[in-house]
């Protein structure tokens, strides 16, 4: 077998993404003849077309699809290493921390207070960022820590469990339901219209899991504050849409429908929208910290420190987890 390098691979994977020799010579900044021969020599070393060079555009053979598939998530693999190796020879002083909306209205700015009182000198910026975007930007140092509400299954990341925080329901004081003290079970709530507010779907049921955990795929309802209603083999009658956390709570407020939110985050509108309990203990979101697993930050060890300390000092219980 031929000898092959980076550059091979590179070449097949632009031609692939351009669907076109000459513009992705040009987005590699070099001359069609030099990346056709690169793209001939990687086919004659695996012994298949990748490219069929009849179509226009250009258009990926069956073997070409399984390796492109195949080889772009080497080379993504490859960039992520690379990156990680830079930044080992350049230590960052700054702490960047990732986060949800949903921690900063709860207890984030008190865990950044405590980690300033150990590390004083420690620079901390803050970046408003989905839990699903936090896995890309630690890989690629634009975030050194993530906080976020759900689990991720990769390689390359660390994921700590903070703690399950319960929902509480939201209401608009002048709502009927406000006026009872009483904790709330979520069918007092499916005849009211549900306001969604999350981003990001959960994701499905891993299909490699045992035949009787799967869900049919059209089964599984992977809208957030939908997922546990269904759970409860419940349908809320209608539902409204919208695009963050503060939009629903407005709508709240206006008593347009009613939401549930994490229990940190019941002081926000206090003089318009009450905020009732629930009966049931299991509907809870949960909170991680995501670092990457080679070479975290080193203040990293400070920061679930400083969770903790913030944890003790307001009687929340947690599992203490050990950062390896
Ligand atoms: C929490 O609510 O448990 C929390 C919020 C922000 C950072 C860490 C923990």
């Amino acid at each position: 077998m031929q000898k092959l390098a980076l550059d091979h691979l590179q070449a097949f994977i632009e031609i692939a993404q351009q669907q076109s020799f000459s513009q992705a010579a040009k987005a590699l900044n070099t001359s069609q003849p030099s990346l056709s021969r690169k793209l001939k020599q990687l086919e004659k070393s695996l012994g298949v077309t990748l490219i069929d060079r009849y179509h226009r555009p250009l258009k990926l053979t069956p073997a070409g699809q399984f390796f492109y598939d195949k080889i772009s998530a080497v080379l993504t693999e490859i960039d992520t290493i690379s990156q990680m190796t830079r930044r080992m020879v350049s230590p960052n002083h700054a702490l960047n921390i990732g986060f949800v909306p949903s921690v900063l209205y709860g207890l984030l700015p008190e865990v950044i207070a405590v980690l300033k009182q150990s590390c004083p000198d420690l620079e901390v910026t803050l970046n408003d960022i989905s839990s699903y975007q936090q896995i890309a930007a630690l890989k690629s140092g634009d975030i050194d820590i993530g906080f976020g509400r759900f689990f991720h299954h990769d390689p390359w990341i660390c994921q700590i469990l903070l703690r399950h925080e319960r929902y509480v329901a939201a209401l608009s004081k002048q709502h009927p339901l406000a006026s009872n003290p009483a904790p709330l079970s979520l069918k007092d709530l499916t005849n009211n219209r549900l306001i969604l507010y999350h981003q990001t779907p959960l994701p499905a049921p891993n299909s490699l899991q045992a035949d009787a955990e799967v869900f049919a795929a059209d089964e599984f309802e992977s809208e957030p504050l939908l997922h546990i209603f269904a759970n409860y083999g419940l349908t809320p009658m209608a539902t409204t849409k919208v695009s963050d956390l503060q939009i629903a709570l407005g709508l709240v407020a206006a008593n347009e429908g009613v939401t549930l939110v994490p229990q940190a985050l019941q002081s926000l509108r206090p003089e318009q929208i009450c905020y009732r309990k629930l009966i049931h203990e299991a509907v809870t979101s949960p909170i991680y910290l995501h670092t990457l697993k080679d070479a975290p930050h080193p203040a990293v060890h400070q920061l679930l420190q400083a969770v903790y300390h913030v944890y003790e000092q307001r009687g929340i219980t947690y599992r203490p987890q050990k950062f390896v």
